[in-house]
């Protein structure tokens, strides 16, 4: 058996595959809430992400009735962008500043200021971002001294959890990439940033590719655990590579798009390649030597959320995506902008705000629910454009996530996308891409395409509608107008 332990925000989660890929037992731990001391903070104890692991691990073992030493390997995937920091005997410095926290825009302006934005994009092929680790690390320098004196060490989310398993500082280069201080073309720590910020490299842990072997479970790690001492431990991914794994996205010509709170889209890519202006990330893929592309709209399901908590209490998402059926194909011109937590990519802006734009008397419910589903998927188009752009192919859509389980919201992508959008037998997401890693890290696969050619099957496929995908080419003619148009007043209301 192989194991794969995802540490995502709400829980942990620890999978058993077995060679052929297929799941034999999961257990989820949750973590506590995280805290939100002040506006734009978030922040979680590593300590909290260690104890869900040890009960996640106990408990799947347990499930699956195997000895410990039937475990051939582990493979880690976590929340990307986290900061973790230690001091010299190994102890958490402050809780870690996590993937959400939003504080350091005054980090990120001066960081732009000292090195150059064009710098930066060269250096580490993506813009610095105010959720990247490095500004974060930035923030504590600035307003916590006596906390960055003493960080000896700085770790990512799933690789705090690698080093209470195994003792080794150590990351890989898909969780790097998000840190803003990795040359993503070279996949190594970036020495211009480091040296241009004044950060020394042994702060680092070592970086390995995704799919190698970082260490070996110690015999303490065994004895709060349950594993057996000796366990390999295999590099993993950050949560979007390894779920990218975990639904084969590891060759040219198929992408993801991921209907969670979030909505990410997600492309292989076998040349390196990046936007100019950073509006989407370029990041090292777990498969060696290959990289990825993605865009992130903070709001899809979360907009559905909203919609659902603050205007139809008591209604299930299936409930309305059955009024949404009842509105025809664009709205009747009405359009949601699903920016409720500002907007990752491709606007880059954290004072973008939401709305239906539009309306008029004649709209109804069914309009105004149709509108939201129609705008998380026309702004997931904004980012599978850029990635087009950038010469990656796109044959088909492998969908997932809460969203992807609605056939309503599928068929409605299909025609945003006007392209084939396919779901998968198995939708376990980043802890099974994890283990997927496991198995090729210890020898049982030669590469990671190869164990998902054995371990991944597709199930549906559908078709755009040629007359829906027509109404939609020009909604999404207006709706990417909308955005430029409204920005000045984002901006003043954001002072308000
Ligand atoms: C990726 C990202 C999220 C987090 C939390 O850039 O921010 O996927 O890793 O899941």
């Amino acid at each position: 058996m192989w194991m794969g332990i995802d540490v995502g925000t709400g829980g942990t989660r620890a999978l058993l595959v077995d060679e052929r890929g297929k799941i034999c037992a999961g257990f989820t731990s949750p973590h506590d809430e995280m805290r939100m001391e002040r506006p734009l903070w978030a922040e979680q104890h590593p300590e909290n992400w260690w104890e869900a692991t040890v009960k996640a691990i106990r408990g799947v073992l347990a499930e699956s009735r195997i000895s410990s030493s039937d475990v051939c390997g582990i493979g880690l995937s976590g929340q990307m962008h986290g900061l973790v920091i230690l001091d010299k005997s190994n102890q958490v410095i402050r809780p870690a500043l996590i993937w959400c926290d939003q504080r350091s825009q005054e980090q990120v302006d001066a960081v732009n200021r000292r090195i150059g934005r064009a710098s930066i994009l060269n250096y580490t092929a993506n813009p610095v971002l105010t959720g990247f680790t490095l500004p974060k690390l930035m923030w504590v320098r600035d307003h916590e001294p006596k906390h960055f004196e003493r960080v000896h060490k700085m770790l990512l989310p799933k690789d705090y959890l690698r080093f209470r398993l195994t003792g080794e500082f150590a990351t890989e280069v898909s969780d790097a990439s998000g840190t803003a201080l990795f040359d993503v073309i070279r996949r190594e720590w970036s020495a211009p940033m480091l040296e241009a910020l004044g950060i020394d490299l042994a702060i680092l842990p070592r970086c390995y590719e995704s799919s190698d072997v970082t260490g070996i479970v110690t015999p303490a790690g065994a004895g709060s655990t349950g594993l057996a001492p000796g366990t390999p431990v295999i590099g993993g991914g950050g949560d979007q590579a390894a779920s990218a794994v975990g639904n084969g996205i590891v060759e040219p010509g198929i992408v993801s798009c991921t209907l969670g709170t979030s909505g990410v889209v997600f492309a292989h890519m076998e040349q390196v390649a990046y936007d100019p202006s950073g509006r989407v990330h370029t990041f090292c893929h777990a498969v060696r030597d290959k990289w990825h592309v993605m865009g992130v709209t903070q709001g899809a399901g979360l907009s559905l959320q909203w919609f659902r908590n603050q205007l139809a209490p008591g209604e299930d998402y299936d409930a309305l995506m059955t009024v949404a059926a009842k509105a025809p194909a664009g709205s009747q011109g009405l359009f949601w902008l699903p920016y409720l937590m500002g907007e990752r990519t491709p606007h880059l802006d954290a004072r973008a705000r939401g709305g239906w734009i539009g309306l008029t008397a004649r709209h109804q419910r069914a309009d105004l629910v149709r509108a939201l589903i129609e705008g998380v998927s026309y702004s997931q188009k904004d980012c599978l454009d850029i990635i087009e752009q950038l010469g990656v192919p796109v044959h088909s859509v492998r969908v997932s996530g809460g969203g992807g389980r609605s056939p309503f919201w599928r068929q409605l992508l299909a025609d945003v996308l006007a392209k084939p959008v396919v779901t998968l037998a198995t939708q376990e997401g980043s802890a099974y891409g994890a283990a997927l890693l496991a198995l090729v890290g210890t020898g049982t696969y030669s590469s990671v395409p190869e164990v998902c050619r054995a371990a991944i099957r597709e199930t549906e496929k559908v078709t755009p509608r040629p007359e829906n995908s027509a109404v939609y080419q020009d909604g999404h003619s207006i709706f990417r107008t909308l955005y430029p148009a409204l920005k000045p007043a984002y901006h003043m209301i954001a002072q308000l």
